[in-house]
């Protein structure tokens, strides 16, 4: 099992090695293959991502990612789009769960989302043109990208309350009414219990009473929106994972960035990306070591071992080393 590794940039290079620790203590066969990504590249060679970094990551079973710094030049190439689009990796899945122990931004505690955001198209087409007086970007849905996300989404309801929230704006948006039926059809398919949301309206309400939904789909801007909403919700962006699904791949990642704020400080928060390795253990299919990981989380947090973030005095490096105890006491 071929795992390529990319740390990025900013606190990308102290979460991932962080995580890495952590999966070490399974002594699973994987092959890592490091690969340098990101505003580090670019600075050095002119480009953040090539060809040739493609086709190692198309040789790859999965990826760990940390985050890339993208700068404002409208000549540098996105990172994350680019692999999404060209691995096709077109499901991001992004839990939201409370971690005992933790209260977020409202105090409520009593919710288990999970967003489903279609990773390929909508905005981020990246069809569009910055002049001096206009600029657009061209949207786009299709009923083939909103089919395959509405199956997922659909197949993890099963899963789970077997409720599905589909979010769309397509009382402005007409693009979205296609988005809408087609997840609707899927739905009504797969006999899984279905609503629909304006993504305003949804915005206040996962707020209000994050408790009434399950499994969220929405097309990429509002899901990208509403996850870093739920971060909120959770605690900290610093405590949300997700993984980013295709046919054959899979790519995990924390949901933040590459904190330019705190990053160099060895005060970031490891746990968004060893949460990630979760996913990852979870994707391999050793739901146990999983298990044990997020365990590990959260007896952490029971412990006081916690980063700034969360409101501890921790370094990443103690928060790590606690975790790595816990997982190799307990597996
Ligand atoms: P960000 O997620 O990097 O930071 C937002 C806030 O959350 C900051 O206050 C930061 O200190 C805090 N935060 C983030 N991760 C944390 C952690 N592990 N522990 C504790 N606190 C944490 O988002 P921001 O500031 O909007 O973007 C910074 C850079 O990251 C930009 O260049 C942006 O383009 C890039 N970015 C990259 C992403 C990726 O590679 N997946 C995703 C989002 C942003
Ligand atoms: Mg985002």
């Amino acid at each position: 099992m071929k795992l390529a590794v990319i740390e990025g940039d900013g606190v990308g290079r102290e979460v991932i090695p962080a995580a890495l620790q952590v999966l070490d203590c399974f002594d699973l066969p994987i092959e890592k293959i490091p690969l340098e990504l990101g505003l580090g590249k670019w600075e050095k060679t002119g480009q953040a991502i090539t060809d040739a970094d493609i086709e190692i990551l198309e040789d790859c079973d999965c990826i760990l990612f940390g985050a890339v710094t993208t700068p404002a030049d409208p000549n540098y190439k996105s990172v994350l789009l680019t692999i999404r689009r060209e691995l096709d990796l077109y499901a991001n899945i992004r839990p939201l769960k409370p971690i005992k122990g933790i209260k977020g931004a409202t105090g409520n505690t009593d919710f288990d989302i999970l967003v489903v955001r279609e990773n390929t198209e909508g905005l981020y087409s990246s069809i569009e043109e910055v002049g001096e007086n206009e600029a657009w970007s061209k949207r786009i849905i299709t009923r083939r990208a909103s089919e395959r996300i509405a199956q997922v989404a659909c197949e993890y309801a099963a899963r789970r309350a077997n409720h599905l929230t589909i979010v769309h704006k397509s009382n402005v948006i007409k693009a979205d009414s296609l988005f809408l039926n087609t997840c609707r059809d899927v739905a009504h398919t797969h006999n899984v219990i279905h609503d629909a949301m304006l993504v305003d309206a949804m915005a206040y309400d996962m707020v209000r009473s994050p408790e009434k939904y399950d499994v969220v789909v929405a097309p990429n801007l509002y899901g990208d929106i509403l996850s870093d909403l739920g971060g909120a919700l959770v605690g900290s962006l610093g405590l949300l994972p997700s993984a980013n699904i295709g046919e054959k791949q899979a790519f995990f990642e924390p949901v933040h960035g590459s904190a330019p704020d705190i990053a160099g400080r060895g005060v970031a928060n490891p746990i968004a990306a060893v949460l990630s390795v979760a996913m990852l253990l979870d994707w391999l299919n050793r739901p146990e070591q999983a298990r044990i990981v997020r365990e590990a989380v959260e007896t952490s947090v029971n412990e006081n071992i916690k980063t700034a973030d969360l409101g501890g005095n921790s370094t990443t490096a103690e928060v790590t080393e606690f975790l790595v105890y816990y997982v190799q006491s307990n597996s």
